[in-house]
């Protein structure tokens, strides 16, 4: 458990070098990531390279006993690059190039990308990678960063049409599986396939399915190949990617299995303003960020690394991307690395050392003021943290959490595509459930579909549109109750209904099969009453059960929430009064303790450990049978403590 920074040696004077290593450590800082956009520095022109500034840096920072994390530059291709390889210039979906001048332009179609990758990762892994330095490696910078996964290019379109080749084989087989019967648009050739785009109105859905879940697999292959070359020449260093929260153009589970562990860079108050949040909310959540938006994203990396995970960029006050960029309250820099720690991170490591004083994040605050060797208010917490965790020693490792939640990419392309309600967001939805979770004070853990869910005692599946052979075997092994969310099951993996109707292959063991759906425009809703009580808006459906009971029905009497056994399925969007009442129901009946939390605290567990923290005005008192190891039992606004159980 510790703490890192992400440092740009190349936009400072080199003799500040030693003294922003030795800062560094002062602060309690021990690793440093360094160089992923430095590809213009250290190979101007093709094949000539300039190496001894990174050589001398790498040098300096491991001299001061820091530990250095080396990004592989191919974010930032430079301009000899692109302007040799015009064909890997990504295009939009409106049929726009996307220029040079700022990063991640290219498409994961080029080939001769792929070569230029391959090649630059092996100089700089034989170069660099066995620097008595050098800890580990990150692939790339973000994958999927300002919506460039998906590309629609003539490169993109022949790699398109290579991979229609590998998987159907025949475009007989190709028009069956995506209905191209419909509106004439069969094929007698792959060579007549175009891409699923600017077409005069909707294209195939299946198309734009298959379209999404190829550029996925590239973004995992072109990862897995850097992977590949770092092992070879870089033995004993692990290797990461930094991910960016609700980018969920490809997927994150994919990418995670190339790698040792998995990092993330959390911007909690730039994605309060970038959520669907109502007005109330973000100005509410506005200084502090929502008590849910960093620690679900916590305990979704740390399934994707499989268990390990590492936040790569904290935020450390202002940043200069979101519509407002207000300065955080104070306190916040601290509670959020805490928090993060508290959710099992191993290290949080801030963007970035020092505020740049040119280019496009001037903006954006740093550990040091621009161009100053002066701590920040985000420094002078994180040097709080740094003394805190000196003091408290190692942290126990993190537990299965008892309530597991599903979280599925393909769900979220396949509601995109074809959403039937504007407002059917997957993300939004699956947060929100999370958030509800989390108010009854549960340890909520992030699995993949067709992750193994022995152990937990409530597992729920907010919505999973296609449900796969693997997804469908481990729902049925569950152990714990579980909860579905509407569209569960509504889509086959060409995207048609599936035979039987929805739930598909769940509605033997849901006892209910969905006769319509409704998407409902703001303002309508449906009340629901029994078991549980609250509305649906957004989206409704029309269930027939089988031999599944009703314990809940909307008022005219349509089942609302039915249940066989252990499984129980939910016919539609719930308000936050329905979904509050829903998730304490399916609590009690797995028999989990819940508390009823404010909307400002959250509790976390880790090992024997118990985290409070306060994103609220106000002190916050710890119930009772926690005895404090930080701070005290009134945990103050903006702040947070750690406990032990009196009993143990
Ligand atoms: C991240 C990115 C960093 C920096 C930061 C600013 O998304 O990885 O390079 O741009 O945002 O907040």
């Amino acid at each position: 458990m510790s703490l890192g920074v992400c440092y740009y040696p190349e936009h400072w004077p080199e003799d500040w070098w030693v003294r922003d290593a030795a800062r560094m450590r002062e602060m309690g800082i021990e690793y440093v990531r360094i160089a992923e956009f430095a590809w213009s520095r250290y190979e101007p022109d093709r094949g000539k390279f300039d190496f001894g500034w990174l050589d001398r840096a790498m040098d300096v920072l491991a001299a001061a006993g820091l530990k250095i994390v080396l990004g592989t530059p191919t974010c930032t291709p430079p301009k000899w690059l692109v302007d040799a390889h015009p064909e890997m210039i990504p295009v939009d979906e409106q049929g726009r190039p996307r220029g040079f001048g700022s990063r991640r332009h290219y498409t994961f179609s080029s080939r001769a990308y792929w070569e230029e990758s391959r090649r630059i990762v092996e100089v700089i892994a034989k170069r660099y990678g066995h620097h008595p330095g050098l800890v580990g490696w990150q692939t790339d910078n973000e994958y999927g960063c300002h919506d460039t996964i998906l590309s629609w290019s003539e490169t993109d379109l022949k790699a398109f049409r290579d991979w229609l080749r590998r998987n159907y084989q025949s475009p007989e087989q190709l028009n069956e599986a995506w209905g191209n019967t419909f509106w004439s648009m069969e094929v007698t050739d792959f060579e007549q396939v175009t891409l699923p785009v600017l077409a005069v109105t909707e294209t195939n859905p299946a198309a734009k399915l298959d379209f999404w879940r190829f550029h996925s697999q590239q973004v995992a292959g072109f990862d897995a190949m850097q992977c590949e070359i770092l092992r070879a020449h870089s033995p004993g260093r692990w290797i990461t990617h930094n991910f960016m929260g609700f980018f969920n153009d490809f997927d994150h589970f994919a990418v995670g299995d190339n790698l040792d562990l998995a990092s993330w860079d959390s911007y909690p108050i730039g994605f309060v303003e970038r959520f669907p949040f109502s007005e109330a909310e973000k100005n509410r959540w506005a200084l502090t960020s929502h008590p849910d938006i960093a620690a679900f994203h916590h305990d979704l990396y740390r399934a994707v690394g499989k268990g390990r995970f590492w936040v790569m960029e904290q935020q450390p006050g202002p940043v200069n991307w979101a519509p407002w960029n207000p300065v955080p309250k104070r306190g916040m820099v601290r509670l959020w690395t805490w928090e993060a720690l508290a959710h099992g991170a191993e290290v949080v490591s801030y963007f970035r050392w020092r505020q740049a004083t040119f280019a496009q994040e001037q903006m954006h605050a740093g550990l040091n003021l621009p161009g100053l060797h002066e701590l920040s208010q985000g420094g002078r917490e994180a040097t709080t943290v740094g003394a805190e965790l000196r003091k408290l020693g190692a942290l126990p490792g993190t537990r299965q959490a008892s309530v597991a939640i599903v979280y599925d990419y393909e769900t979220s392309w396949i509601t995109r595509i074809q959403p039937q309600g504007t407002d059917f967001r997957y993300y939004e939805l699956v947060f929100r459930w999370y958030e509800a979770a989390r108010r009854l004070g549960l340890d909520v853990d992030v699995v993949p579909p067709g992750a193994d869910l022995k152990g937990y005692r409530l597992v729920l599946v907010p919505s999973l549109m296609h449900i796969s052979p693997a997804a469908e075997a481990a729902l049925a092994a569950a152990e714990g109750v579980v909860l579905m969310g509407p569209r569960t099951g509504s889509k086959t993996r060409h995207h048609g209904i599936p035979p039987g109707l929805p739930p598909g292959p769940l509605s033997g063991r849901v006892g209910a099969r969905v006769l319509e759906v409704s998407s409902l425009r703001p303002g309508l809703a449906d009340k629901v009453k029994g078991a549980v009580k609250g509305s649906v808006e957004r989206w409704r459906e029309r269930l027939d059960t089988t031999d599944g009971k009703a314990i809940a029905t909307f008022a005219n009497g349509d089942p609302a929430l039915v249940i066989k056994g252990k499984l129980h399925y939910l016919a539609g969007w719930p308000d936050a009064t329905l979904l509050a009442s829903v998730i304490k129901h399916v609590s009690a009946a797995a028999k989990l303790k819940t508390v009823a939390l404010p909307e400002h605290i959250r509790i976390r567990r880790r090992g024997d450990l118990t985290f409070i923290f306060n994103y609220g005005e106000g002190r916050y008192t710890a119930p009772p049978g926690l005895k404090p190891v930080l701070g005290s039992r009134s945990v103050a606004a903006q702040s947070l403590g750690v406990f032990k159980s009196t009993k143990a």
